[in-house]
């Protein structure tokens, strides 16, 4: 079997990207929950597993602080390309998020997650990315979750997923997080199939 990465490395170095089965030309969602963060274009955001996602061009070009992880260095590379030497003002980390971080970032005031989340299958992944998130997040800093619904499929990109409601993403983040978003959405993938997505934000709270 292939490793994790090897098994992202080879589907990224094989197909365009809007043939991908999560590809997206209208980014509305994510940026409707962006939009109700105040001073979101201020933010360090962090792109948990970014692909090769065009929300990578559309915050570079407004000039938002930018960390971008993603597990395939094949990803990575592309979108690098893509951006030419503008490339360099973002902070690129190349690692699986459910493992220790291999380098010190930047506070995140804006953690954000489509679709990489529900790929972590064992409980000691998922426990990994929790903290991951729980100790870089700035005391105020709020979490997008953009993940796959109980609605909808078991199966992804050949790996099987982990589906969410925003009942189970509230416990996992704890009661310092308060749920300010959350509704559903119907993605229609490049090939015509529907793909129920469950969208959420959050903020954390500090308590004095
Ligand atoms: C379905 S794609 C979504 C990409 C992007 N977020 C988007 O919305 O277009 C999942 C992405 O997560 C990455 N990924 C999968 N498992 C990961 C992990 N454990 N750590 C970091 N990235 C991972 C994959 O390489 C891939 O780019």
């Amino acid at each position: 079997m292939k490793t994790k990465n090897k098994h992202w490395d080879s589907i990224f170095s094989n197909s365009e990207d809007s043939s991908l089965g999560w590809y997206e030309k209208d980014l509305t969602e994510t940026l409707t929950l962006l939009g109700k963060i105040e001073k979101w274009e201020k933010s360090t955001i962090f792109i948990s597993g970014a692909g090769t996602s065009s929300l990578i061009n559309i915050l570079h070009s407004k000039k938002i602080p930018l960390i971008v992880n993603d597990i395939s260095l094949e990803a990575i590379n592309k979108v690098k390309a893509r951006l030419g030497t503008s490339e360099e003002k973002i902070d690129w980390l190349c690692q699986d998020i459910s493992q220790p971080f291999y380098k010190k970032i930047a506070p995140i005031d804006i953690w954000l997650d489509r679709a990489v989340l529900h790929f972590l299958t064992e409980e000691e992944n998922i426990k990994g990315y929790f903290e991951n998130l729980k100790k870089y997040l700035a005391p105020n800093g709020y979490v997008i979750f953009a993940e796959f619904s109980k609605k909808g499929v078991t199966k992804c990109a050949g790996l099987p997923i982990h589906q969410y409601g925003e009942e189970e993403l509230s416990k996992k983040l704890g009661e310092t997080f308060k749920l300010i978003s959350h509704f559903e959405h119907v993605y229609i993938n490049p090939q015509g199939d529907e793909k129920p997505y469950i969208y959420t934000l959050y903020q954390r709270v500090i308590f004095r």
